[in-house]
């Protein structure tokens, strides 16, 4: 969940991994380093901190160096501080190196080498790395010979990528983390998104499990980890701007992607599904199985899937799927993940896939994890999203799962359902002042409002740090309703359908008890039961969770930042979560 990047060419390195690390900052923010090989050697600089405040109180770009590596870190083993901060070096200090993922042997590893002498100068599991490399040095190995041996050692997950001094390269290596190579003119880069290379080059080679690559300013060669041998890689062109990964004067990455959704929902509904409809009606049970808000599209295509076509199909959150699932031959598992690099969705996908299962993948990213063990893939087209709350991906998802489930229908209409619910910002701003003091928010929906509500309290719960919880409207009346007292705020969505006058019943229970009723509905009935009332255009109810789940991102939004807090980067959270 950390972020890592390098480069190696004949420009000033600090200055470029400054520029990129920053864009990779959303993988993890609690500290920051840099190493650059300078004259005098391999120089380190890190500490505790967002990257601007270390990269400034450690003047990062002061060093020279045209080659170097730089990761900001989400910790796993260690408190965040300046010792646990990458880069990790060596007992030499000529070997440095950054690591994203989980070492799961690193204390057996680490074991072996103290009884040899070597002495560690953090808690983390990726330190023993560099002392591995020195010490397969010691007995002999070039670099890069004892890089792969040293990998090989290795149980869990990796990107690493590895400074040597005085040699002009970057060792990069992955196994179950994103690692992608960018190709420069006489320069190349290696980092954990392209996006953080945007800048420099639109041309990649994401790296393959178990793969390794050598980077000189002249050309990289790619190598297989498990024999040593020499790969062909086809690069692939990305035609995404550097300013589509930029906040574009909008205060934070969420509030410009939420914005960003009345374009991006063009191009995933312009997105060519035929080859998925193809495997979907070929198989004879479906399994969606995704995380957090991709589970809530993952629910949304089962909804919609029983509602409207009548047919059947299971939403399993990932990491139950090994647990609960039982896929065969004749199962499609169709996983939704924005990154494609979910630690959780990529086993339960292993896991299909040694049941025989074929695999469909709904993803955002050009050439992630997800799309290497999938049968089909079909891509979201909404561009990098930079916050660690996924707003725009949503959307796309949804939109992607309409086309799946009706391929004949027309959906131009959503666009302009999505632009319509952002005319709603300055009502929703005030309502957001409602709320920002209250300990618990509570989200009610019934039918396709379901999943809508659940990623509204998902959303408002993550970025803001009040409890939000959703219900089946029908479910307050079992349990929820004990906690409804006076001035609760209860989010009603009720639009007008099938299942607005039972809505209206739960709205008129929660008033009842005192509870603060802020509903979503395009009905004058719900708006008078209502404390306060946000209405929605009126569209085909097949498609209002396109205008509710609008609102409910500008509602947790406003509220984040009414409370103080970054919504950019909520705290415990990263935005691509490559850990079990
Ligand atoms: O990249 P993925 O879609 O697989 O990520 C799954 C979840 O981690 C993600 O949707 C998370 O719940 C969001 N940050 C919530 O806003």
């Amino acid at each position: 969940m950390c972020g890592i990047i390098g480069y190696v060419g004949g420009r000033k390195a600090s200055e470029i991994l400054y520029k990129g690390i920053r864009t990779l900052e959303y993988r993890g923010y609690d500290s920051v380093g840099m190493a650059i090989d300078t004259q005098k050697g391999i120089e380190v600089r890190k500490d505790k901190g967002s990257v601007d405040e270390v990269a400034a109180a450690m003047q990062f770009t002061s060093m020279d160096g045209s080659v170097g590596v730089s990761h900001s870190r989400w910790a796993t083993h260690g408190v965040p501080c300046k010792e646990n901060a990458h880069p990790h070096t060596d007992c030499t200090g000529k070997i440095a190196i950054v690591h994203n993922g989980v070492i799961e042997n690193y204390q057996e590893l680490g074991e072996a080498l103290a009884k040899k002498g070597h002495k560690f100068s953090s808690e983390t599991d990726s330190e023993i790395f560099a002392h591995m490399v020195e010490d397969e040095k010691k007995q002999g190995k070039d670099t890069f010979h004892a890089f792969l041996a040293s990998l090989n050692k290795l149980k869990g997950s990796f990107a690493i990528a590895l400074l040597a001094e005085g040699e002009r390269r970057i060792y990069a290596a992955r196994k179950n983390s994103p690692l992608v190579i960018g190709l420069g003119k006489g320069e190349n880069f290696a980092a954990s998104d392209m996006t953080a290379m945007l800048e420099h080059t639109k041309d990649f080679v994401p790296l393959g499990e178990m793969e390794c690559a050598v980077l000189e300013p002249g050309g990289v060669k790619f190598y297989s980890l498990l024999d040593g041998k020499e790969l062909k890689k086809t690069p692939m062109h990305v035609d995404w701007s550097p300013e589509m990964a930029e906040k574009g004067g909008y205060a934070h990455f969420m509030l410009k992607e939420i914005y960003d959704q009345k374009h991006f929902v063009y191009e995933s509904l312009a997105t060519d599904v035929s080859a998925a409809n193809a495997l979907i009606s070929k198989s004879r049970d479906i399994h969606i199985t995704a995380c957090g808000t991709s589970y809530h599209a993952a629910l949304m295509f089962k909804y919609l899937s029983s509602k409207y076509l009548g047919k059947t199909c299971d939403a399993v959150i990932a990491s139950e799927y090994p647990f609960i699932a039982s896929p065969d031959k004749d199962t499609l598992v169709i996983a939704i993940s924005q990154s494609g690099e979910t630690a959780d969705t990529m086993k339960a996908l292993e896991f299909a896939k040694e049941k025989g299962a074929k695999i469909l993948a709904l993803t955002n990213v050009v050439g992630s994890s997800i799309t290497r063990v999938a049968d089909e893939v079909v891509y979201l087209n909404s561009g990098p999203e930079v916050s660690v709350a996924a707003t725009k991906t949503f959307t796309s998802q949804l939109a992607v799962v309409y086309k799946l489930l009706f391929p004949g229908n027309d959906f131009s209409e959503i666009p302009k359902i999505i632009a319509d619910s952002l005319q709603k910002e300055v009502e929703i701003k005030k309502i957001a002042e409602m709320i920002k003091g209250k300990q618990d928010v509570f989200f009610i929906g019934r039918g396709l409002s379901v999943p809508i509500a659940m990623e509204g309290a998902l959303k408002l719960k993550e970025i803001s740090y009040i409890h939000a919880e959703a219900y089946p409207g029908g479910e307050l009346k079992h349990g929820p309703l004990s906690l409804i007292t006076e001035g609760v705020p209860v989010i009603a969505l009720a639009p007008s359908d099938d299942s607005v006058y039972k809505m209206l019943g739960n709205i008129r229970e929660v008033r009842a008890r005192g509870g603060f009723v802020i509903s979503l509905n395009n009905s004058s009935e719900i708006e008078k039961e209502s404390n306060v009332s946000i209405k929605l255009s009126s569209v085909d109810p097949m498609l209002h969770p396109f205008a509710m789940v609008v609102p409910l991102q500008l509602l947790a939004y406003y509220v984040s930042v009414a409370r103080g807090i970054n919504p950019d980067r909520p705290r415990n959270l990263a935005k691509s979560v490559t850990v079990e």
